[in-house]
């Protein structure tokens, strides 16, 4: 008896080992499969997280003001390079195959004595160079001038942009104030409207602007 008894025992205790494997095995294969499911979402997460940086360059440029806020005129020297091999901005400068960049910013167009100009800027002559006007022509000279022989292609970064204006403006006897645009920019639109009301016609037609550039970054 007691050994039938033994055998009895043993016998489920092998049992239970078996269907202990059993389930391991089983639920090894019910719950693998699932590892991958939960990475699907995390990619889904990834993917999500790319469409948002994906839409941050499609947003408009800001007015160049915002960015001459916080340019830097030691990165500006370093932009500045790209203009070295043909500019100067050394007070008294020769001009080589550019002109004598020696404060620019704010004197007027095509200017320089002794430098021999394109019909393209020649035509624009006297016109003032504005923080505006210089940005537009450092973005793409040929927009800006079509025919210039400025063989240069442009500058695509507004940050770099504002900064090698900050530093140029620097290299001035009379250097130009900071455009103040900013703080309109940054402001509520009534605030806006506000300041534009206060201001010259030409106040008005740079809050046009900015309006008219805020509605691409908003889709
Ligand atoms: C490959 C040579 C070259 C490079 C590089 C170059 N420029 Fe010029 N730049 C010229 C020439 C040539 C002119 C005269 C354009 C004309 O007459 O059409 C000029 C004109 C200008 C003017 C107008 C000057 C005036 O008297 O009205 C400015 C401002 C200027 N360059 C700034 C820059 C800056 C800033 C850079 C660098 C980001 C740069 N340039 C890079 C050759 C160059």
């Amino acid at each position: 008896m007691d050994n039938m008894r033994f055998n009895t025992i043993a016998g489920w205790t092998l049992f239970a080992f078996i269907a202990l494997l059993g389930i391991s095995i089983v639920t090894d294969e019910v719950f693998l499969p699932e590892k991958p499911e939960k990475q699907a979402y995390v990619v889904e997460g990834v993917v999500e997280e790319a469409a948002a940086t994906d839409a941050a360059p499609a947003e408009a440029e800001k007015p160049i003001a915002f960015y001459l806020a916080s340019a830097s005129a030691e990165k500006g020297e370093a932009v500045f390079k790209k203009c070295g091999a043909c500019h100067n901005a050394d007070k008294g400068g020769a001009n080589g195959i550019g002109p004598n960049l020696y404060g620019i910013v704010g004197s007027a167009h095509a200017e320089r004595a002794g430098f021999a100009y394109s019909e393209a800027l020649t035509a624009m002559k006297g016109k003032p160079w504005s923080w505006d006007e210089l940005n537009a022509w450092l973005k793409s000279p040929k927009t800006y001038a079509a025919g210039t022989k400025m063989a240069f292609a442009g500058i695509a970064k507004p940050e770099d942009r504002a900064a090698v204006l900050v530093w140029l403006n620097s290299k001035s006897d009379k250097p130009l104030p900071l455009p103040a645009a900013p703080a309109e920019e940054a402001a509520a639109p009534p605030a806006d409207a506000a300041t534009a009301g206060n201001d010259a016609a030409a106040g008005n037609e740079a809050a046009a602007g900015n309006e008219a550039e805020a509605e691409p970054a908003a889709k």
